[in-house]
């Protein structure tokens, strides 16, 4: 997995965030991933006037990839914030998400306030975390 791909994901994950809809929290947040077969998919939070019916940008586009048949996040990178861009960490929902679909080798790319890219395993933001066995 190449830089090159890690920059194309921001940029999509940064496009995606241009598209939020979170006129509650004017928080807007962004998130592109990559898939076992090299497919993109992208999110965007999704809130609600019902605040708790709000969806995540990481969910979403974990939504997406399900839907076209991706099962594997590769790598997944994630941007938000008020204005300005802000180090967004998956909330906890969005890591056991990100934790159903990932693997040891996983990454979970967070876009830090400065636009620079900070690299995370799974293990990291959820250790210990629940897992069904099949
Ligand atoms: N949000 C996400 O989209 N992903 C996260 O991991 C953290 C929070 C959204 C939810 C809500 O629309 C807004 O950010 C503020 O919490």
């Amino acid at each position: 997995m190449t830089d090159e791909i890690t920059d194309k994901l921001t940029v999509a994950a940064l496009a995606a965030r241009e598209n939020a809809y979170c006129p509650f929290s004017r928080f807007s947040v962004g998130a592109a991933l990559i898939d076992e077969n090299l497919a993109m998919h992208i999110g965007c939070n999704v809130e609600n006037s019902a605040y708790p019916e709000g969806t995540c940008a990481e969910a979403n586009a974990i939504g997406s990839m399900v839907a076209s048949g991706g099962r594997r996040i590769r790598r997944i990178v994630v941007a938000g914030g008020h204005d300005e861009l802000e180090t967004c960490t998956p909330c906890g929902g969005c890591r056991q998400k990100i934790a159903e679909f990932a693997d040891d080798d996983t990454v979970i790319v967070l876009i830090d306030g400065d636009g620079t890219a900070e690299e995370y395993s799974v293990a990291d933001l959820l250790p210990k975390s629940f897992r069904l066995e099949q």
